[in-house]
């Protein structure tokens, strides 16, 4: 690594009157905000859209209930359009995780059927299919992808776990402890021409991709739109396109059960569906600051900055180098490795995550993958160099302290 690379910080963003990128969200500002990744942080203007819309639903509920699945129809156009999606397969989930069921409560009974996921796979979602499996008679099968692999290897550890019995395969477009892309593609493509359906969890690609769906051959696809893509919390798009997609239904049995799919999803009782009228605010607010093409460019080069920072650090203190060998990295999020001791089971990494924000006044995702613990930096708009200098400078002696006192 050269001295360029490590000094080399990128300028912070602005809004278009001059002030941080910061100042257009409302996050606490005695606290660093290095994970937006697991939920997001939504801008002023679509907090303030989302706040109107419910000003009007507690003005005249009468009025305001009855209107909405066409609103929310209309919603799902806007959103179907940001994520390279035709909206008449889109329908709108409050996250990813319903989805995800949704899908599993929807696909035919295959009587000892199997389900390919990845050691990769998000934690609650593999849950979902391993209860799907059970209920099938079958089991689960997990592929072992190595973190640094590529393309070609990534695949091949993927489709040697497909055969006959597979029943469903479960891949995740951007994978969460290891930020990292699965070649959601090409396995969708063999995927297809086997006939095996394939549910890709997009959680995180809405906002780290361009157009998530462009390309992605799969009969479903859910992503959350309030991580990446800012908007309120309880957004999230279920995309599918075979003919199974006939039997997914809303978690929530209502009064569109006899519409065709996506139409029946617009009907889910009495629902507060605010934050999906809000979602397209936040999506035109970067947009319309500093385009999400630029945006994203940023968030990558800060990420690589800060891991980079922060990765210096950590060799520094423990004498081994603490840079990951990510394969398919993704822009936006980078892996540091932790000091032996720290962060080496969900529930350690968890601890740690509680632990730094009350004693270091940082917000950061520790993860934990193959028994070795990391920390997970993520990049946004809002998020400057100094950020993960204060990490580097700050947390990473203590982060030694703690290493020391766990072993
Ligand atoms: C890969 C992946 N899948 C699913 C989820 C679940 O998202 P939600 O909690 O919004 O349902 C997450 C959340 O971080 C994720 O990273």
């Amino acid at each position: 690594m050269s001295e360029t690379e490590v000094t080399t910080a990128p300028r912070p963003l602005l809004l278009a009157d001059g002030r941080p990128a910061a100042r257009a969200w409302s996050l606490d500002p005695a606290l660093r905000h290095l994970n937006h990744g697991s939920f997001g942080a939504v801008p002023l203007v679509a907090q303030e859209r989302q706040q109107e819309l419910r000003a009007r639903m507690e003005g005249a509920p009468v009025a305001w209930f009855p209107g909405l699945p066409e609103r929310i129809a209309a919603a799902r156009v806007e959103l179907a359009a940001f994520l390279g999606a035709d909206p008449g397969d889109l329908a709108l989930v409050p996250n990813a995780s319903a989805g995800a069921s949704v899908v599993y409560a929807g696909l035919p009974h295959r009587g000892g059927g199997e389900i390919v996921v990845t050691d990769h796979g998000y934690g609650a979602v593999t849950m979902g299919a391993e209860r799907l499996a059970r209920r099938w008679g079958g089991r689960v099968r997990t592929a072992r992808v190595p973190l640094d692999a590529g393309e070609e290897q990534a695949y091949e550890a993927v489709m040697a776990e497909v055969g006959g019995a597979t029943g469903l395969l479960v891949v995740d477009q951007i994978t969460s402890a290891t930020a990292r892309r699965l070649p959601v593609e090409r396995i969708g493509a063999e995927a297809r021409r086997r006939g095996v359906p394939l549910l890709v969890d997009g959680a995180h690609a809405p906002g780290l991709i361009d157009a998530p769906l462009s390309g992605t051959a799969c009969d479903f696809w859910t992503g959350n739109l309030h991580k990446w893509g800012c908007a309120p919390r309880g957004t999230a798009a279920l995309v599918a396109r075979g003919p199974l997609r006939d039997g997914l239904y809303p978690l929530i049995d209502s009064w569109g059960a006899a519409d065709p799919y996506p139409d029946r999803f617009d009907q889910q009782g009495t629902l507060d569906a605010t934050p999906w009228l809000a979602a397209a605010t936040a999506l035109g607010f970067v947009e319309a600051t500093w385009g999400w093409a630029a945006a994203r460019r940023y968030m990558d080069e800060l990420a690589g900055y800060g891991a980079r920072v922060v990765g210096a650090a950590l060799a520094e203190l423990t004498g081994a180098d603490a840079s990951v060998d990510v394969g398919m990295p993704v822009p936006g999020m980078r892996l540091v490795r932790l000091p032996d001791g720290l962060g080496g089971s969900r529930l350690a990494a968890d601890a740690l995550r509680d632990r730094a924000t009350a004693e270091l006044g940082v917000e950061a995702a520790f993860t934990s993958f193959g028994g070795t613990g990391y920390l997970r930096l993520s990049a946004h708009v809002y998020n400057t160099a100094e950020d993960y200098e204060y990490v580097a400078e700050k947390c990473v002696p203590v982060l030694g302290e703690w290493a020391r006192a766990a072993r």
